[in-house]
């Protein structure tokens, strides 16, 4: 059984978002911190023996992880600089788990001063930098399970042909490489890709992790990575990971980003005015610079108006920016604007403000977080001042 993709947003969260939409400038990001803790809740009932390592580029905002950390979970970070984010957040260095295919001489060099998490290696190259900087640091391998992994080829990372993880024949001279190499090697790690949203894929790769943990075992960590799309309910993976990792005596580590984030978050943008060329668009202040998804992926998000008018047509989202692909919706069914109301971009949470840029020199959005009483604001809307000060 897999759960219902969730449209709906709490009706407290959406009340608050129509004030919200009249008082803040748009566009900006909104979360809701009881859909956060639900998530995270459900997560953490379904896998009660796991260590979650929260993937921040899902959305890294400083006021989130702060809650994270005290929620018990630990992050899961992919660059120096979120690095640098999960410390200045509160995480100890033994919470934070550094993955990524390339790490330079001058990152390691400067964990070695910050503070060196558990590194997640993945190549040959990556293994002798390693064990030559940072000597005695606690790691794992990541595999490449070679399989063909169903979701949008940007997002399969776990297909042979993708550029992370170690294939299954080679793991064998990378365990001797790093421990020749004098690296503790905690265990090994997989993930298999995003937005996926079969049971079949995780339980193919749980079959291949498997067979390596038979053939290269024991290990003291099993890590199955994220990659749980908001159709899949990952307590149905649950046994099997469960069982898997028992069977090993191996503490279970899980890597979920989008779905502890994602239906929590939405983008509110207002729509300027419309226009019929061979197609109708709503023009709107928000575009890929704030939402890059529907552009990147052609992801879609479900649309919310929060205003009311009486015809309903089908309309694209047209953003700002000068480029033919700057929509971030298209063919919704949405009553006919007027200057100025608002419509919520649904399941933006993940995704969306961390990868959203300042190309054109847009400033960043605002983002608010609603604690069940009033707004906090996570992020300032970015100061023309901020845009510019690195340039000489
Ligand atoms: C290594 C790793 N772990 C976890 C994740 C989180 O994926 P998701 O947000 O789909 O759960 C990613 C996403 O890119 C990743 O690369």
């Amino acid at each position: 059984m897999s759960i219902a993709q969730s449209n709906a947003l709490r009706p407290e969260f959406q009340a608050a978002l129509h004030e919200a939409s009249r008082f803040f400038e748009t566009p900006f990001y909104a979360y809701d911190l009881e859909s956060l803790r639900n998530r995270i809740e459900t997560l953490q009932a379904a896998f009660p023996s796991a260590e979650i390592f929260y993937a921040m580029k899902a959305n890294p905002r400083l006021g989130l992880l702060r809650r994270f950390l005290e929620w018990g979970l630990n992050l899961e970070a992919v660059s120096l600089g979120e690095v640098h984010r999960a410390y200045r957040a509160g995480f100890q260095r033994t919470e934070v788990l550094l993955n990524g295919p390339v790490k330079t001489p001058a990152t390691l060099e400067e964990l070695a001063e910050i503070g060196i998490p558990i590194l997640g290696l993945d190549s040959l190259a990556d293994i002798r930098r390693v064990a030559q900087i940072l000597p005695g640091s606690r790691v794992l391998l990541r595999v490449n399970p070679d399989l063909p992994i169903s979701t949008h080829d940007h997002l399969a990372t776990g297909r042979g042909e993708s550029k992370f993880g170690i294939l299954p024949e080679d793991l064998g001279e990378a365990l001797d490489v790093a421990r020749k190499g004098d690296l503790e090697v905690l265990g090994l790690h997989v993930h298999l890709g995003s937005a996926l949203s079969r049971p079949e894929d995780y339980h193919a790769g749980y079959e291949v992790m498997r067979q390596l943990y038979l053939q290269h075992g024991p290990f003291e960590v099993l890590n199955l990575g994220g990659g749980f799309g908001l159709d899949l309910n990952p307590a149905e993976l649950a046994p099997s990971a469960t069982a898997l990792a028992k069977a090993f005596d191996a503490e279970l580590w899980l890597e979920p980003g989008r779905y502890l984030v994602a239906e929590a978050g939405v983008l509110v943008t207002k729509i300027w005015g419309t226009k019929r060329t061979r197609r109708n668009f709503m023009l709107v202040d928000a575009g890929m610079m704030t939402l890059l998804r529907p552009m990147l992926y052609g992801a879609q998000h479900p649309i919310l108006p929060l205003y009311t008018g009486r015809k309903t047509e089908t309309w694209d989202l047209a953003g700002p920016v000068c480029e033919s692909g700057d929509i971030l919706a298209k063919e919704v069914r949405l009553p006919t604007p007027k200057e100025g109301d608002a419509l919520a971009i649904l399941q933006a949470g993940a995704y969306g403000s961390s990868m959203s840029s300042n190309y054109l020199d847009y400033p960043r959005p605002l983002e608010l977080l609603w604690n069940g009483g009033e707004w906090e604001v996570l992020r300032r809307k970015q100061s023309w001042e901020s845009l510019f000060a690195d340039e000489l």
